[in-house]
């Protein structure tokens, strides 16, 4: 099978700006935008023009601005159908809730309503909005019917609010914004609508209180996974153990220790999951009990009694309604025997195997992984694991199941 990248960035983009106070940070989106290479084409509904003028906005993206969907010299220059085809994506932020529910339903009552209805181009939203109303059910049903339909959500962040709250509905930062829409894409939006369950690191297995078991993964294997899933459209949850790394922006992060917490934690966000990832390195075994208080020297041996961890990835492959499994397998030596025997042992539906060892792949920023399915085999080679983790989620979205890949 060949096995080609089809990354590439929008360079046209129709910034749609809807009505509330974090529209004057849309301003230096603009700017962010165009640095990043993007023509952008702004169109404000008529509450944010309340906030923000049209002036600020044709200054900072060099083309005329639309507001109002009867404005007769707009449409003659270009009309909604035509700014419609013209976008590579059309990105709403900051998008009001109001805009969410006018989105969600399908409404054509304004111009940036009805050019998202009209576009073929994928869609992208940064909500904000009060984390109140970030939190109403209703607010909760419209984002999950518009990822449901491929609509790209980024953020919200969580934070001080300009009302004086704090909380979840904060905008994005503009740099951040940016960067989540420029980066290139996997086939724009191949997993949009998707949500995404990645677990990477170690797992801490405890001894007594100020000891434990553990390995040397760093994680970031599984962080450039979950962030180049999210590149592809997906809503991401990476289940991580203790490991020292910055969270990808707009990725749901779940902090866990041990091999039975991230066990809890996957299975708590299962039930939505449409792609499993296995990255992290469980511990196979864990101490039968956790002495309550420190071990003294007293002896000149010491015996510890280990039962088998919960196996997380062979659990999930279990489910009778289960995601795509992808697992991990990370070996020193049989690297393909090992690994196809964890395949099929597992009931998984593609695996990752890398050779591992005081040099290779642990703690290190390149990596080179050899796919496997019942069936086929792909190798990736060495390099960045940023790039190797878009290759891996590109692989994966076309490989997914056609009832998965459906609408
Ligand atoms: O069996 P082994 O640990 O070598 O398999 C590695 C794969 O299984 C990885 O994807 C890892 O995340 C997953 N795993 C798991 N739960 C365990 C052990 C491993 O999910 N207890």
């Amino acid at each position: 099978m060949t096995f080609q990248s089809t990354s590439t960035a929008p360079r046209k983009i129709l910034l749609g700006v809807t009505g509330g106070i974090a529209a004057y940070k849309a301003a230096d989106l603009v700017r962010r935008l165009r640095d990043g290479g993007a023509e952008v084409q702004v169109v404000l509904t008529e509450g944010a023009a309340r906030f923000v003028t049209p002036l600020t906005f044709q200054a900072l993206s060099g083309r005329p601005v639309r507001v109002g969907l009867w404005d007769e010299a707009g449409e003659a220059a270009m009309g909604h159908i035509e700014l419609a085809r013209w976008a590579d994506l059309v990105l709403v932020a900051p998008a009001s809730a109001d805009f969410l529910a006018r989105l969600a339903a399908g409404l054509a009552d304004d111009l940036l309503a009805t050019t998202c209805l009209a576009t073929a181009a994928p869609i992208a939203v940064a909500p904000a909005m009060n984390q109140q109303m970030w939190a109403a059910a209703a607010t909760q049903a419209n984002i999950q019917t518009l990822r449901q339909r491929g609509v790209r959500v980024l953020g919200p962040g969580v934070g001080s609010q300009a009302c004086g709250d704090q909380g979840a509905g904060r905008l994005l930062e503009p740099t951040d914004i940016a960067s989540l829409v420029l980066a290139p894409h996997i086939e724009a939006g191949a997993l949009s609508g998707r949500h995404v369950v990645i677990t990477a690191g170690p797992t801490r297995e405890p001894i007594d209180p100020v000891r434990f078991l553990s390995n040397r993964s760093s994680g970031k294997m599984g962080f450039a996974v979950a962030a180049a899933a999210r590149d592809a459209g997906a809503r991401v949850t990476l289940v991580a153990g203790p490991v020292n790394l910055t969270t990808p922006v707009g990725v749901e992060r779940v902090n866990v220790e041990t091999a039975a917490q991230m066990y809890a934690a996957v299975h708590s966000v299962i039930g939505s999951c449409d792609v499993y990832i296995g990255a992290a390195a469980v511990a196979d075994y864990t101490p039968q009990c956790c002495a309550e208080n420190k071990i003294k020297k007293t002896c000149d041996t010491l015996d510890l009694h280990l039962e088998k961890s919960p196996d997380i990835l062979a659990s999930v492959a279990a489910l009778e309604r289960r995601p795509f499994v992808v697992g991990f397998a990370a070996e020193t030596n049989n690297v393909e025997g090992h690994a196809l025997a964890k395949l099929q042992r597992k009931k998984l539906d593609l695996i990752a195997a890398n050779e591992v060892g005081a040099e290779r792949a642990f703690d290190r920023e390149d990596n080179a992984l050899l796919l496997l399915w019942p069936g086929g085999r792909q190798e990736l080679a060495l390099k960045s694991k940023a790039d190797l983790a878009r290759e891996f989620i590109e692989f994966i979205s076309q490989r997914l199941p056609v009832a998965l890949v459906g609408a």
